[in-house]
């Protein structure tokens, strides 16, 4: 049996993120304040509790769609496992977010596993920038990560966030480099998560939508296009080359259509990115399935009503550790 979680504004769950580690082998400016690479995790959930977790969601919440991220998914030795597991749970659409580090590497795995759709966080086309920004890396390895996968015809799309110190130079190049791929461009504007929830540091890096619009207009004609009701994206279409998306969770808020739900590799479930409330499942794994999965349904029920009413306020929750 299936339940429909259902909050006042309609909002019902229907894509689940698994952060499968919070270890990453980058350290990203807007990510990790001072810089230490975390390259193992402690607590992590095993193979078996991840798909037994995903499995009492997917029964208990109608989620068709799984996004896999991390800290940095394709760095664990649990990719393989956790994507042989999935095949059982005959989730529709199965994406995943990566630095792109691996890709190339992993991209057999990807392939035989049905991943449907990739999205791959690159912030600049500059090597140098890219040491600055991420702490870790390589920027051609990941530029030939996307071209192996855009050659094994796997959808990708690229995240950047613009930082007003960093990369705001590279709005437009890295808009260039996607619409000559055939590659959607979103640029995420700065959330206020993490040591950014605080200080003066998300003041003095944010870009918003209007100044990526100003930027892209002095190159391109476009105009605005349709997404899907619960995306959090604003879609442009640039006519005859290609379109672009803004995650404008500062200039233009999507909470009110929120369909997501959070687990993370520690066993947690987060009903918001924005709220430090979260709801630890791994003893509830350890019940027989029909107990498993009531507690499992009031553990949802609760994580809705952690979803805020209508903007992201920012939390001081660490993106590595939720994904995203
Ligand atoms: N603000 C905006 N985007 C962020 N990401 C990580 N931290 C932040 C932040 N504070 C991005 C990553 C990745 C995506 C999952 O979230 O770059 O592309």
């Amino acid at each position: 049996m299936s339940f429909m979680y259902q909050d006042p504004y309609q909002r019902q769950y229907r894509k689940l993120r698994v952060s499968l580690t919070a270890a990453c082998n980058y350290a990203c400016q807007y990510c990790v304040p001072n810089g230490k690479k975390l390259l193992k995790a402690k607590h992590e959930m095993s193979v078996e509790q991840f798909i037994k977790a995903v499995g009492l969601i997917v029964a208990s919440a109608g989620i068709d769609q799984i996004r896999i991220t991390g800290g940095e998914p394709l760095i664990s030795n649990k990719l393989e496992g956790f994507l042989i597991g999935l095949k059982q749970l005959n989730i529709p659409e199965l994406c995943l977010t990566t630095n792109g580090q691996f890709l190339e590497q992993k991209l057999p795995a990807l392939l035989d596993a049905k991943v449907n759709r990739i999205n791959v966080s690159l912030d600049t086309l500059d090597p140098v920038r890219f040491k600055e920004i991420c702490r870790g890396g390589d920027l051609p390895t990941v530029l030939r990560g996307i071209d192996k996968a855009v050659e094994a015809g796997m959808k990708l799309k690229i995240n950047m966030v613009p930082l007003k110190q960093h990369n705001a130079d590279q709005v437009v190049p890295m808009l260039d480099y996607c619409l000559e791929r055939g590659i959607e461009l979103r640029y995420i504007e700065l959330m206020k998560m993490g040591h950014l929830a605080t200080g003066d540091e998300f003041k003095q890096e944010f870009w918003s939508m209007k100044s990526l619009l100003d930027q892209i207009s002095e190159h391109y004609d476009y105009a605005p296009t349709s997404a899907p009701k619960d995306s959090t994206a604003v879609r442009f279409n640039i006519p005859g080359k290609g379109d672009f998306g803004i995650i404008a969770n500062e200039s233009k808020p999507f909470c009110r259509t929120c369909s997501r739900l959070r687990l993370s590799s520690a066993g947690f479930i987060y009903g918001c990115l924005s709220n430090t409330r979260r709801h630890y499942i791994v003893d509830t794994l350890k019940l027989e399935y029909e107990q498993a999965l009531a507690a499992m349904q009031e553990v949802l029920n609760t994580a809705m009503k952690d979803k805020q009413d209508l903007a992201f306020t920012g939390e001081t929750t660490v993106m590595k550790m939720i994904g995203g």
